[in-house]
């Protein structure tokens, strides 16, 4: 059903006809997905796919209202935004209600990239500054002006950055510079912002804009700590610049807790500008940025007219309509609440048992599992988290792994995911784990040294730990030749 090709054959013309660096997931063996309802996606052969990853599809897939909106509003009229038209002005005051004052003038665009390059031009024009501050490991779209403030990007490129980006640390309490042992990491992270600001006085650069996700995804699903922003904010504002909060991928309720993830910061901070994409149109191409009254006049001054053909047409804004629509009736923000939690707590639960499981963090839909080969040393386990989403795939659930290390399994389903959806994914989970764990930390004797003989991991007794770079005791060597039950048990005081 709905394969015009054979899957070869479909293999074939995109290798033939589509640009090398669009990948495919599982590039050995790509999914080819015909169609898709809720939470689920569907091949050519029928197996259904659960999807724990899909952020664009918010209220799910083929959801029926906002196709129904979509196709009502095409067969009367679409056109853009030069005409009066209900839907665009409809849409923009359903949206503005979600957001905290001053926020109240939009900007309809088509992509989370395109949103961002705007706030950009924004911040430019308002500030009369040029300098942005961005976090380490961000990613905020890709075009030019974005992968210049993108580190999770031009980290992989050999050329020197931009001169007037300047990157913070990225306030990852788990393996950033200040952990949760630290007495104020929002003060101590805030602080280095302030540093960063100062630096680029002195070397006579002006800050226009601080640009942040309100939780960093690609990241690594890094939620920073509570009071972050508000610090951050002060130090930009004092230095003439504003503070962009980047909803592209968190925003329309996926935290439960609340509508967008920068209040999950508290009231008494709200940003200048506010950048959304993915889920605002369900997976038709829309998206927008919404700042001040102050900020858009700033703009306008320029003179410039701002024209954007396909931006806030009418079948987009219907929905749009429809998505919010949707959101309320069903009550996603209290669903995601609710089945959050409880994969949270699945998830707590596996961490108790499987030495892999480092770090469990999230917040409503928006959670990370990082897993580590030393919960001391907290070593990214890269290899592990790439096998576990390639297992899960045979299992029929559809996975990823990102952050820099590709460590982090990544949960961020449509919101209708369910109680049962969760509990299915974390019981294969935990048995892919099992087997890892079994397969790494408890080696073979043999399997402990490579072919020129040099040992690799052993078991050391001194420091209840897996040491992966030989360097153990004799007595370790000992005790992790002696045999799989004793090792298992090795495995047990580890967890511990
Ligand atoms: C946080 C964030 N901002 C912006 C973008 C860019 O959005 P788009 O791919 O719609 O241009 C992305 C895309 O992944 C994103 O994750």
């Amino acid at each position: 059903m709905s394969e015009t090709f054979e899957k070869q054959k479909t293999i074939d013309l995109r290798n033939k006809h589509i640009g090398p660096s669009c990948k495919v997931f599982f590039s050995h063996d790509p999914i080819k997905i015909v169609r898709a309802k809720g939470q689920y996606m569907f091949d050519e052969r029928g197996e259904r796919y659960l999807d724990c990853i899909n952020n664009v599809a918010h209220v799910g897939h083929s959801h029926p209202d906002v196709v129904k909106a979509g196709a009502k509003q095409m067969e009367l009229l679409n056109t853009n935004s030069r005409f009066l038209h209900d839907n665009l002005v409809q849409y923009a005051e359903r949206l503005q209600a979600t957001l905290p004052e001053p926020l109240s003038v939009c900007y309809f665009v088509n992509s989370g990239s395109e949103a961002n390059d705007l706030a950009l031009r924004l911040a430019w024009q308002y500030t009369g500054h040029k300098g942005i501050i961005t976090l380490d490991h961000a990613y905020h779209g890709h075009v030019s002006s974005l992968i210049d403030i993108s580190p999770y990007k031009f980290h992989q490129m050999t050329d020197s950055k931009n001169q007037t980006v300047f990157v913070a640390p990225c306030p990852d309490i788990y393996r950033g510079k200040y952990r949760e042992d630290h007495p104020d990491p929002a003060t101590a992270y805030s602080d280095e912002v302030r540093d960063i600001i100062q630096d680029a006085h002195k070397k006579g650069h002006k800050i226009a804009a601080f640009i942040a996700e309100s939780l960093q995804s690609c990241g690594g699903q890094i939620i920073p700590p509570r009071g972050y922003f508000q610090k951050v904010a002060q130090h930009v504002h004092q230095a003439g610049g504003i503070f962009i909060a980047d909803e592209v991928q968190v925003g329309f309720g996926r935290t439960g807790s609340h509508f967008w993830a920068f209040q999950l910061q508290g009231e008494d901070f709200v940003p200048d500008i506010v950048t959304m994409g993915k889920p605002i149109g369900n997976g038709h191409p829309m998206s927008c940025v919404v700042t001040t009254r102050n900020i858009a006049e700033a703009f306008m001054s320029s003179g410039m007219e701002y024209f954007n053909t396909f931006g806030g047409n009418p079948v987009s804004c219907a929905i749009g309509l429809a998505v919010l629509n949707v959101i309320e009736k069903e009550d996603l923000q209290g669903n995601a609440t609710r089945v959050g939690n409880y994969l949270m707590q699945l998830l707590n639960q596996q961490k108790a048992k499987h030495p892999l499981i480092g770090d469990i963090r999230g917040v409503g839909l928006f959670v990370g599992v990082d897993l580590v080969r030393d919960r001391a040393k907290r070593i990214a386990a890269t290899a592990e988290a790439q096998e576990v989403i390639y297992k899960l795939k045979e299992q029929r659930i559809l996975l990823s792994a990102d952050g820099p290390d590709r460590n982090v399994l990544k949960f961020k389903p449509p919101l209708c995911f369910s109680e049962e959806d969760a509990k299915f994914a974390v019981e294969k989970i935990d048995k892919i784990l099992t087997e890892i764990e079994n397969a790494i930390l408890l080696p073979t004797p043999s399997a402990s040294y490579s072919s020129n003989g040099i040992q690799e991991k052993c078991y050391d007794e001194k420091v209840h730990k897996w040491n992966l770079n030989g360097t153990c005791s004799q007595e370790a060597v000992d005790s992790h030749d002696s045999g799989p039950s004793k090792k298992r048990q090795k495995v047990k005081e580890y967890i511990k």
